[in-house]
């Protein structure tokens, strides 16, 4: 069984809590870091985590090593517990700060430190998130197989280069982002309809839902699926027709553009 340390029981940091106690993982192998002695109280009463003020304390001795606080911090918390890592080389550290590198990291740690670079998404938070991995140069197939797993128990996992990093933002990092936009159009159009608010979203969310588990559970090709609910002459295309005309694949476009973009310039 792994022992972990959470650095940032924030919004990140208690999705990946809930999903590794989910998946099995025993409440007291967990330690979780926050500056705040409160927020590390809550959590503690939440999961019978192990809440920590200091980091170094935290990660002593663990195997796995989530930080999981704002970008700006992550590279000042790694040099807080270099030292602790250098002494156990069996840990692994996992940053899941957007734009932070491999190799800042791997340069604050000790050299020869098994770091991995992640991209989770909030969906994490009702254990259908999906994360991206991008392992660093030192981390050996055991270490990215057991971060895989652990992380498994929050969604889905898959292993990406680190140079495709920005294209994960902007394709499942951000993207929960653009669905609620999309369904809050949904609801407004549905008013616009003349349906209740609540009938809107409920019915526009739960289509959402179910074409999401029709795309996952067939396999098939969204052209098909969308291909199959498009009668000729009938009312489904005469919608696609109107989102064609307004530019829908143009500004899916521009806006993951403009994300992976957005995501290189913090980095
Ligand atoms: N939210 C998302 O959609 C999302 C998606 C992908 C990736 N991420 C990444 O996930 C990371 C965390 O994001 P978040 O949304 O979970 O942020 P958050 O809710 O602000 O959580 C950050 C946590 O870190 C703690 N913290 C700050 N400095 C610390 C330190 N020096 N030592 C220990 N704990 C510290 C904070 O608590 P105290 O102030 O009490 O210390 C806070 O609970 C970010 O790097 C972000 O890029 C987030």
């Amino acid at each position: 069984m792994s022992s972990i340390a959470v650095i940032g029981g924030g919004k990140i940091g208690e999705a990946l809590i809930a999903g590794l106690l989910d998946g099995g993982v025993n409440p007291k192998d967990i330690h979780v870091t926050n500056r705040s002695v409160e927020r590390g109280q809550y959590l503690r009463e939440k999961f019978s985590v192990v809440p920590f003020v200091d980091n170094g304390p935290a990660v002593d001795g663990v195997d796995v090593v989530f930080i999981c606080v704002k970008p700006k911090m992550v590279l000042k918390v790694a040099e807080e517990i270099a030292e602790i890592i250098d002494n156990n080389d069996a840990t692994t550290v996992v940053s899941m700060a957007a734009g932070i590198t491999n190799a800042a990291l791997e340069e604050v740690l000790a050299a020869g430190a098994p770091v991995i670079r992640a991209m989770p998404n909030t969906p994490m938070l009702v254990g259908k998130g999906m994360t991206a991995l991008a392992p660093g140069r030192f981390v050996d197939e055991e270490q990215l197989a057991k971060v895989t797993t652990l992380l498994q128990a929050t969604g889905a996992v898959r292993v990406v280069e680190e140079s495709d990093m920005d294209a994960v933002t902007a394709m499942s990092g951000s993207s929960p982002a653009y669905f609620f936009l999309m369904i809050e159009a949904m609801i407004d159009a549905g008013v616009n309809l003349g349906l209740s608010r609540d009938a809107a979203k409920d019915l526009s969310v739960n289509a959402l839902y179910g074409a999401a588990a029709m795309l996952k559970e067939t396999g098939e090709e969204p052209q098909q699926l969308r291909a199959n609910v498009s009668s000729p002459g009938g009312a489904t295309i005469a919608a696609i027709r109107a989102f064609e005309e307004a530019g829908l694949r143009a500004a899916v476009y521009d806006a993951t553009q403009a994300c992976a973009r957005r995501s290189a310039e913090l980095g």
